[in-house]
């Protein structure tokens, strides 16, 4: 499919600048769906406009709500008094993984749901068994057919959900769903990512009652009704990941005001390994990097939080490919979310990539050539390998970063990069072909 790409020069001089955040995509796509939730008219602010926040709030128009957009604030107010509907069509689920966030939700208000199976990256298998679970645990008889599920409660009641693996989404469906339903609900190894908080946040302030239990235990107490709440997102730290990696490969410096360092301990430190400064404000809010010209390879192990963010994989292998040494990089998360590093070799990166683990040796000089994006971190991931590649780079697959980000491009640009994005189909693109040498994969 061509949707456009991402044209990317060689940086010219030390990136440098400060620059601002907005709010968490991924807790933006689930605290929309929660709006499902409580009838009435709410409002989220810091709201980044992606394309798979847009589609999430197409998806709730299309169940009936009114949404209303402030661009210049970044401000939503949704009312979701009217939705009427409890199907999510096949064609609107397709759109984002996030939409199967909409099947809890809907469970709760209205006893039923009738949705397809969602879509999104494409970086692994991504079943939704553990959601269905879930569900059934709660009381709920699903049925799958042609692409949709169907799911009914008699009603929504509460249970013990034992999570075999601490599933982002599973945990968040399982946790709207339960705030309805009658009676205490324990979620065992649940995921207790920051967007995950931020969703607790929303659904007490909606009168939910949430208590979190070490280690990793969400209980939540049904109660009869929520109501329609304002909030202000939490700054996304993979925004500040993306922005920190670039700098760190371009060298110079970078202040963000509103990064939450304290929700990228992991991801600071393996910086700082590689020989950045980093500083810190005040209770842990905004960073400063000071990049050496130096950096050095540094190996990382994805996980679920506090671990090494597995969305920070990507952009992180891309600055290992020019730094002074060798590196192991390992996803533990996500079993096929490594595309990227076949398209880094292709622009000169020496890497090997076996199972779920890519062995880095750094090169002095990647080269631009043409590379796909096949989700939305290798899209960012691609872009910052182009910063410091020799002449152009095209990235394919513009979708995939305008489904992460709003606007990331001209952040960069203001910190000093040359980037262009276009809708121009792919075909468009003169495709330079790369010799043997400077093509490195080993497979
Ligand atoms: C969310 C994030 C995504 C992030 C991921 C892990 C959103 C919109 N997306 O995705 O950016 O990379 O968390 O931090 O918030 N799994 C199953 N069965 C299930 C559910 C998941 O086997 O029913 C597996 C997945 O295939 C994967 C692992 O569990 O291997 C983790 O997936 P999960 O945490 O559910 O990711 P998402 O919620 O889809």
């Amino acid at each position: 499919m061509s949707h456009g790409y991402i044209v990317v020069e060689r940086y010219r001089q030390p990136f440098a600048g400060t620059t601002h955040l907005l709010g968490a995509k991924n807790a933006a796509l689930v605290i929309i769906a929660s709006l499902i939730l409580a009838p009435g008219k709410s409002i989220l602010r810091n709201v980044p406009l992606s394309e798979d926040v847009h589609q999430m709030l197409e998806l709730l128009v299309s169940l009936g709500a009114t949404a209303t957009i402030h661009p210049h604030d970044h401000t939503i107010v949704v009312d979701t008094s009217t939705i009427t509907s409890w199907t999510g069509s096949v064609e609107a689920m397709r759109k984002t993984r996030a939409s199967i966030l909409i099947l809890g939700p809907l469970l709760a208000r209205f006893g039923r749901a009738h949705v397809g199976l969602p879509g999104g990256d494409a970086i692994g298998k991504r079943p939704i068994d553990y959601h269905l679970k879930n569900f059934v645990k709660m009381g709920a008889t699903i049925s799958e057919c042609s692409g949709t599920i169907s799911a009914v409660a008699h009603p929504l009641r509460s249970a013990r959900l034992v999570l075999e693996y601490p599933s982002v989404g599973a945990t968040e469906n399982a946790l709207m769903a339960a705030t309805l339903a009658q009676g205490t609900t324990t979620i065992i190894n649940a995921a207790l990512e920051p967007e995950v908080f931020d969703l607790i946040r929303v659904l007490q302030t909606m009168g939910a009652s949430i208590t979190i239990e070490p280690p990793a235990t969400i209980v939540i107490q049904g109660v009869s009704s929520l109501s329609p709440v304002e909030h202000t997102l939490i700054s996304d730290r993979l925004e500040a990941g993306a922005l920190l990696t670039a700098v760190a490969m371009t060298g110079g410096s970078i202040y963000l005001p509103d990064a939450p360092a304290y929700l990228l301990d992991i991801f600071l430190e393996k910086l700082s390994e590689m020989g950045h400064t980093i500083s810190v404000g005040a209770q842990g809010l905004g960073v400063t990097l000071q990049a050496t010209s130096t950096p050095c390879a540094v190996s990382i192990k994805t996980a679920p939080y506090p671990g090494f963010p597995t969305d920070l994989q990507a952009t992180f292998m891309a600055a290992q490919t020019v730094a002074q040494g060798s590196c192991v990089i390992e996803e533990t998360v996500f079993e096929n979310r490594l595309s990227h590093a076949y398209e880094l070799a292709k622009m000169g990166a020496c890497i090997k990539v076996e199972y779920n683990k890519v062995y880095i040796t750094g090169v002095e000089q990647l080269t631009g050539t043409y590379v796909t994006a096949t989700d939305i971190r290798a899209s960012c991931a691609l872009v910052l390998a182009g910063l410091v590649a020799q002449g152009t780079t095209t990235v394919a697959g513009l979708h995939h970063w305008k489904r992460g980000y709003e606007a990331l491009e001209k952040k960069l640009q203001l910190l000093g990069a040359g980037i262009t994005l276009s809708d121009q189909p792919v075909s468009t693109v003169s495709i330079p072909s790369l010799s043997a040498t400077e093509s490195q994969i080993i497979l």
